[in-house]
């Protein structure tokens, strides 16, 4: 019996980095992108070099049409699924100010990060609850939600919504999946190095040098895809709905 995991977002940063601690630690994974492209390929080289069994499942997560049909065809080409990561993300089309914030980049936000994050996670339990579960497999949702879900960046006022929103949608799966055996992760990553934050984070590798975090440095994919293989390897047995700050202690209030 294997763990198989689908990964969305996994064609790069975290996601990518997810997929492969995943993948190390035995497990079955499935790969996205919104599109079949070089990118998507590149990741799937990357992944099933680990010796591991891999597939590519390109859709555009916000298509919420498209996921009972998607988990169906993991299943086919992997086997049961036990754990699902909502990674995939968006930030904001421009920062700036909250009260200059267009519909389009509010309506994407929360399309992608906690819309898409909400039915996927809907579809994916719906699946588990209609069959048997051997009960010596660990079954889990792990979302990656932010450091904004609870620290205003007001420059991106619409992608922290988005953000709060998803850490409520994990709270409220987990009540809902607990009494199914089912854990619910949120994991809220901080300052990592990835496309999503190259424009500012040499800004930020200054500001974490000089106390932003406790521990000095910002992070790397690879440190959110170890934190995650953890959770999704149930290796914090007897947790559910808990919120993991990763985020070297940023967010520690003082003084
Ligand atoms: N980096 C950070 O500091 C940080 C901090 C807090 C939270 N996060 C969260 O962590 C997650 C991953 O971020 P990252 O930094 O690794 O971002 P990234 O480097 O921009 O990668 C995002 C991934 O999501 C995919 N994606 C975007 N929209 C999608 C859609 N509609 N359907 C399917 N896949 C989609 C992208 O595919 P394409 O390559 O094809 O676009 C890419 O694989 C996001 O939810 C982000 O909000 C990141």
């Amino acid at each position: 019996m294997k763990q198989v995991a689908l990964i969305t977002g996994s064609s790069r940063g975290i996601g990518l980095a997810t997929a492969e601690a995943l993948a190390r630690a035995g497990f079955a994974v499935a790969i996205n992108g919104p599109v079949e492209d070089e990118e998507l390929r590149g990741a799937v080289r990357r992944v099933e070099a680990l010796g591991g069994a891999v597939t590519a499942v390109p859709f555009d997560v916000g298509d919420v049409r498209l996921h009972s049909t998607v988990l169906a065809r993991i299943e086919d080409t992997l086997g049961p699924l036990t754990t699902l990561v909502n990674n995939a993300g968006v930030g904001v089309l421009q920062r700036g100010d909250l009260l200059e914030v267009t519909e389009a980049s509010w309506d994407r936000c929360l399309a992608i990060n906690a819309r898409a994050l909400f039915f996927l996670s809907q579809a994916f339990a719906r699946c588990l609850l209609a069959r048997e579960r051997p009960a010596g497999l660990f079954h889990s949702i792990v979302n990656v939600t932010s450091s904004n879900a609870v620290a205003v960046a007001v420059q991106r006022a619409e992608y922290c919504a988005s953000k709060a929103a998803a850490a409520m949608v994990s709270k409220a799966l987990a009540v809902r999946l607990g009494p199914e055996n089912i854990a619910v992760y949120d994991v809220q990553p901080g300052l990592i190095a990835t496309d999503m934050t190259a424009p500012v984070i040499e800004m930020y590798r200054q500001r974490a040098a000089e106390g932003l975090t406790l521990i000095p440095r910002v992070g790397e994919p690879d440190d959110m895809g170890n934190i995650i293989a953890t959770l999704a390897s149930g290796k914090l047995p007897y947790t559910t709905g808990q919120v993991i700050s990763a985020d070297a202690g940023m967010l520690v209030p003082r003084f």
